[in-house]
């Protein structure tokens, strides 16, 4: 039984979070983590803001009787439905990802170009998100579009161009693709896919997304609080809904999916 803080949490409803436990592996690779994914319940994106709260109060929870010194909430929806919430009932640093709006809007700014925001539709349909595009799209150049495919076809490991593509294409097809300067991947499964949007937009156009500033932001934290263990080697124990992945092939997939980030990020 372990008693002293000695690892950092990354929660995702799935396995999307492992693209922000893909950099922090690489920002920080002397803490060792465990990575909770809530597999029972994925998908947040198409359930009601009350559903995912209480999801994201059991990780929490389960996270923080494992004596987990910080957590990142390494899930937009999740983050938006609760992280204000949970940060106010648990006493540990506890961070989130948030769809990188603002700084797409400052790439943005270009002379009749648009921000195209990708996410859950949960995450498109919250206060949250409205008022951070009130604040800062005061021109009104942010579109929002669901994908609630590409969750789907990162939980089945699905990555086969032939299957994704057509199925993007399907989802902008109403969107002339060359109007925007900038594409924020707001749900943290996106990034996995991040090969084949590309080919759909133009050379220029940048597509961008909140792991790396989250991870910052996390090493940041935890240096305030002299928390930061130096003494980890980057070890990954995986929980699946608060059930301990022990199947090395289930490991493996994860670390191919590393792998295939190492290769399209
Ligand atoms: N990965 C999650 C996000 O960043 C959501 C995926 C889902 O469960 O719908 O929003």
């Amino acid at each position: 039984m372990m008693t002293e803080k000695n690892k950092i949490g990354i929660f995702d409803s799935g396995i999307g979070g492992l693209t922000v436990l893909y950099q922090a592996l690489k920002i920080l690779p002397d803490e060792d983590y465990l990575y909770y994914a809530d597999t029972k319940h994925v998908p947040y994106g198409e359930k009601s803001k009350a559903e995912v709260k209480k999801y994201v109060f059991e990780a929490v929870d389960f996270m923080v009787k494992k004596n987990v010194q910080a957590i990142v909430i390494a899930c937009n929806t999740a983050t938006g439905a609760a992280a204000d919430d949970v940060r106010k009932a648990y006493n540990i640093p506890i961070l989130g990802i948030e769809p990188a709006v603002k700084p797409a809007l400052e790439i943005g700014q270009r002379p009749g170009k648009r921000v195209l925001v990708l996410a859950t539709r949960l995450t498109l349909q919250q206060d949250r998100y409205h008022q951070l595009v009130a604040r800062l799209d005061s021109d009104h150049i942010a579109d929002g579009v669901p994908l609630p495919g590409l969750v789907e076809f990162a939980e089945k490991f699905q990555f086969d161009e032939k299957v994704v593509l057509p199925y993007l294409t399907r989802a902008f097809s109403g969107l002339d693709l060359n109007q925007y300067s900038t594409v924020v991947l707001g749900c943290t499964h996106f990034p996995l896919f991040k090969d084949m949007l590309q080919k759909l937009f133009p050379a220029q156009t940048a597509i961008i997304d909140g792991s790396v500033g989250t991870v910052k932001n996390l090493k940041r934290t935890l240096e305030r609080r002299q928390a930061l263990l130096h003494t980890g080697s980057g070890a990954i124990e995986y929980y699946l809904s608060g059930v301990k992945v022990e199947d090395e092939k289930k490991v493996q997939q994860y670390s191919q999916l590393f792998d295939r980030l190492n290769r399209i990020l």
